[in-house]
C-alpha cells in the first residue's frame, strides 16, 4: 500500500506552479480535462490510438500518452512520464472497470486528487453497504440466496459493468431460469453467475445526485442530479404487453447515456442531509474521508423515500450533464461551475494555501 508520505515526497518534488492535470482518455475526461482548462492548469491525456480522434477534436489536451491498453499507467514509463509533468491523476470510472484495487493503491506512484484508502471501501458490495448503513441511509434489502426471494429481484454481477448482464427474478425458480437464459445469450459466463449479488428490486424511479467533498472549504456541496438512459430497460416501455411476453424479453441495464434532472425541493433536505453523513462516516472509515466528487445511486418512490444502492466515490459519467452549469453549482457559484472544474479549484485553492498535500493520495 502506497503510504500518504510516500506520495507526499512525490509532491515535494514536484513542481507545483508547472502542475499538470491528468487522466484517463474515457469515462469523463472531457469534463475533467475542460474544468482543468478553464483553471489555468496544462493537462495530460493517457489514451488509446482508437480514441485520440476524441481528444484532438476538442482541444484541451496538452500532452497524449498513447498506450495500447489503460494497465499501462503501471509501467514504470508512463508513471515517471507523469511525474516528470508534474502530474496530479484525477480518477473516475475508467480507473477501477480496467485496474484492481490493489494495483491502484499498491503500484501507481503518481499523486491521485481524492483518498486512496477509500478505494478499498468502494470496491466491494460489502464495505459499500456497511459505509451507507453507518451514515444511516436506506438501503434495499439483500437476499443471502435464490431462495430467500420474495416479490421482486434484482441480480447483480460482480465489478461496474455498466449493469450489463443484470436481470430482474420473483422467485428462486425464475431466478435459475434466467441464469440460464443469460448464460446461454453469453450475457453471464459461468463464473460470474456464482457471484450473483441478490438485491430487494425496489420500485422507484432512479436519481443519482453529485456531490463535491471540499476539505479546502471544509463542506459538502450540492452540484447536480441526472438520470440513466440504460438499454434494454429503456427501450422495454416501445414494445407493447403482448409482444414482450410473446417475445420473452428480459432487460439489461447497458448505460448508453446520462440525462440531466432536478429534484422536488422538498427532496432536498434529505438528499442534503445523506450527502453530509456519508461524509462524516467516511472521515471515520477512512480520514479525511471523501475528496473531491461523490455520487450517490438511489431509487425514489412515489412515497418519497430514498433508497441507495451504490456510492461513487469520484466523479461519476453522470456530472457530464452539468458540462458549463450544473444546475445546483449555479446557485453557489453562478455560472460556469461544474465538476471538472470545481475538482480544478480545489486543487488551486490547495495550492494558494500550501495545503496541496491534504487533497491527493
Ligand atoms: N435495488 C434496486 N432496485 C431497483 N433498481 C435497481 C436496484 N439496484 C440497481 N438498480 C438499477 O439497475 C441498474 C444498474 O445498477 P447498478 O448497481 O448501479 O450497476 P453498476 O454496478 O453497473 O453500477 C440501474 O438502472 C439501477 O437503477
Ligand atoms: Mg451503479
Amino acid at each position: 500500500m502506497i503510504t500518504r508520505e510516500e506520495i507526499n515526497q512525490l509532491i515535494d518534488r514536484y513542481n507545483v506552479k508547472k502542475l499538470t492535470v491528468g487522466t484517463i482518455g474515457s469515462h469523463s475526461a472531457l469534463n475533467i480535462f475542460k474544468g482543468a482548462k478553464e483553471e489555468g492548469f496544462r493537462t495530460v491525456c493517457i489514451c488509446k490510438e482508437k480514441d485520440l480522434l476524441v481528444y484532438k477534436k476538442f482541444p484541451l489536451v496538452d500532452e497524449f500518452i498513447i498506450v495500447s491498453d489503460f494497465t499501462e499507467i503501471l509501467n514504470e514509463k508512463v508513471q515517471e512520464s507523469l511525474r516528470r509533468l508534474n502530474t496530479v491523476i484525477v480518477p473516475h470510472g475508467s480507473f477501477t472497470a480496467y485496474l484492481s484495487t490493489e494495483q491502484l493503491t499498491d503500484s501507481f506512484y503518481v499523486p491521485m486528487f481524492g483518498n486512496r484508502q477509500l478505494l478499498h471501501w468502494e470496491a466491494s458490495r460489502e464495505k459499500q453497504e456497511e459505509w451507507l448503513r453507518k451514515a444511516g441511509l436506506k438501503l434495499p434489502r439483500t437476499f443471502a440466496n435464490p431462495e430467500e426471494i420474495s416479490g421482486l429481484a434484482i441480480a447483480k454481477l460482480p465489478g461496474a459493468k455498466g449493469g450489463r448482464g443484470y436481470f430482474l427474478a420473483n422467485s428462486a425458480e425464475s431466478f435459475k431460469r434466467k441464469v440460464k437464459e443469460m448464460m446461454h445469450r453469453g450475457l453471464l459466463s459461468k463464473e460470474d453467475a456464482e457471484k450473483i449479488h441478490l438485491q430487494e428490486y425496489v420500485l422507484g424511479v432512479n436519481v443519482y445526485p453529485h456531490y463535491f467533498s471540499s476539505i479546502i472549504d471544509d463542506d459538502v456541496e450540492f452540484f447536480g442530479v441526472d438520470k440513466r438512459y440504460e438499454s434494454t430497460v429503456d427501450a422495454i416501455g416501445r414494445v407493447p404487453a403482448n409482444e414482450q411476453i410473446e417475445v420473452g424479453i428480459t432487460p439489461t441495464y447497458t448505460i448508453v447515456g446520462n440525462i440531466p434532472l432536478t429534484l422536488r425541493e422538498s427532496l432536498l433536505p434529505e438528499l442534503l442531509k445523506m450527502g453530509d453523513n456519508v461524509q462524516k462516516t467516511a472521515k471515520e472509515l477512512a480520514p479525511p474521508g471523501i475528496i473531491g466528487p461523490f455520487c450517490l445511486e438511489t431509487v425514489i418512490t412515489d412515497s418519497l423515500e430514498i433508497y441507495t444502492f451504490e456510492i461513487s466515490a469520484r466523479i461519476v459519467a453522470g456530472t457530464n450533464v452539468g458540462i458549463g452549469t450544473a444546475p445546483y453549482a449555479y446557485l453557489k457559484y453562478g455560472e460556469n461551475m461544474y465538476t471538472g472544474r470545481r475538482i480544478a479549484l480545489e486543487i488551486k485553492k490547495a495550492l494558494k494555501n500550501g495545503r496541496i498535500r491534504e487533497v491527493v493520495a
